[in-house]
């Protein structure tokens, strides 16, 4: 049995005791992912991974996905997605704000991501050194509970679209970044999903919209969409069902795509320098 210590939010707890490095036998490996669909969000403090061992980690749950941005990927490793404010040779090694309006990863694919296995190489610090650059999570589980019976009835059986081109261009802190290539377009169209969707693992319904990305919710005129939205990110990020991750060098943090949604944020910048890695993992249609 695995010694767990859970937040004191609806989502997120941390595993002891378990050393990544040497992949863990089949038993715990369960036993991680029983966990992991219970917590939705869970970390191991105190990992000292090389990039082959994340990934080979990474990989027991399943396919991992290239990311579009391949100028973001590690040098050799197309399956670690750079999340990093450092420049080698003035250039950026990575994506400096990868999350600084809610989302989860990869929502606007038709298959959008089971999970992210997001790994801290380098975390900035102020100058009493307190942590900076923490990441917030949100439970769409417990966002979805807590509805009041009318709008889950306005939801039901309707379809939200997923735009990654909403996501990109939006305002950042970096700047305007350079357009999508056509590769990049082909890959990332407009698409539909269901707005309330049912865990594949758990059954439990999650609430499948985030600021970042979902755009409009399909057959509804703009008005009334753009105000049913408005009124369901307010709703999914409320503080309690908010879990904030102050991160440690060496924490490995596994983060439900389907469950739960998450934003970056952005408290310090160079000479603080901070280096995440991200093994994201391929998941199912959503219904
Ligand atoms: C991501 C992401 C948040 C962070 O890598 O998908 O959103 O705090 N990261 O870096
Ligand atoms: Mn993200």
């Amino acid at each position: 049995m695995l010694t767990v210590r859970r937040s004191e939010a609806p989502l997120g707890a941390e595993i002891l005791g378990v050393d990544l490095s040497r992949n863990p036998d089949e038993a715990v490996f369960r036993e991680i992912v029983d966990l992991f669909h219970e917590h939705e969000v869970i970390f191991f403090r105190n990992q000292q991974l090389t990039p082959d061992q994340h990934v080979a980690f990474s990989k027991r749950f399943g396919e991992l996905e290239h990311h579009v941005r391949k100028d973001c990927c590690r040098p050799g490793y197309p399956e670690l997605f750079v999340v990093s404010n450092v420049l080698e040779n003035g250039r950026p090694i990575g994506t400096r704000d990868a999350g600084l309006f809610w989302h989860s990863d990869l929502c606007y694919m038709s298959e959008p991501s089971r999970c992210s296995v997001f790994y801290a190489r380098e975390v900035p610090h102020d100058d009493q050194g307190r942590p900076l650059g923490d990441t917030m999570f949100a439970s769409a589980t417990a966002a979805y509970a807590a509805l009041p019976d009318a709008t889950k009835l306005r939801l039901a059986g309707r379809n939200a679209v997923q735009s990654y081109a909403k996501g990109y261009y939006r305002d950042r802190q970096s700047g305007p970044r350079p357009p999508l290539t056509d590769e990049q377009q082909r890959r990332t169209p407009d698409i539909e999903h269901p707005v309330v969707r049912t865990h594949p693992a758990t059954g439990r319904k999650c609430l499948f919209a985030n600021e970042g990305y979902t755009s409009r919710i399909a057959g509804l005129d703009a008005a009334e969409s753009d105000a049913l939205l408005a009124q369901l990110f307010a709703h999914v990020t409320r503080p309690e069902f908010v879990y904030r991750h102050q991160w440690r060098v060496g924490d490995l943090l596994i983060w439900d795509n389907c469950s739960t949604q998450h934003r970056a944020v952005m408290d310090y910048e160079l000479p603080r320098r901070r280096l995440m890695e991200r093994a994201t993992l391929r998941g199912t249609v959503p219904f």
